[in-house]
């Protein structure tokens, strides 16, 4: 029993270690058009998660002109981040997800 907990502590200790890949890239290429909670300029992180899947956000990310009507947008004005690797844009999609509520 005092080893589990021991574990337990261990692991929360290096998990919150540091932001995520996630947020650490939200925070280098996002943060000046989408928050977290609050609708900037973009979306909020919240609103997105409540109504795409990981495919459509990843779409997004790397081709906005060719996915903005389709999300019902008038017009596009996010810049394609086309030179980010499947790895990046993974833990992007996920860490966006982690904003949807009913979870
Ligand atoms: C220059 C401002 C700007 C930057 C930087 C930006 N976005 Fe956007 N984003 C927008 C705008 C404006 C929209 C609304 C749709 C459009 O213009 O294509 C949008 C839409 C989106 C959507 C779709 C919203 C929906 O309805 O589901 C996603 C997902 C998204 N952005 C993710 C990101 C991610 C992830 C990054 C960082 C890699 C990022 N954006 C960087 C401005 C920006």
């Amino acid at each position: 029993m005092k080893k589990l907990w021991l574990i337990g502590i261990t692991a929360s200790i290096l998990l919150g270690a540091g932001p995520s890949e996630g947020e650490k890239l939200f925070k280098a290429y996002c943060w000046g058009c989408h928050h977290q909670t609050a609708e900037a300029f973009g979306p909020s992180f919240k609103t997105i998660a409540s109504k795409r899947n990981k495919g459509e956000i990843i779409a997004q990310i790397v081709d906005p002109a060719g996915t903005y009507k389709t999300l019902g947008y008038r017009r596009n004005s996010m810049p394609a981040f086309d030179d980010l690797n499947a790895t990046q844009l993974d833990a992007l999609a996920d860490y966006i997800l982690t904003f949807k509520e009913d979870r």
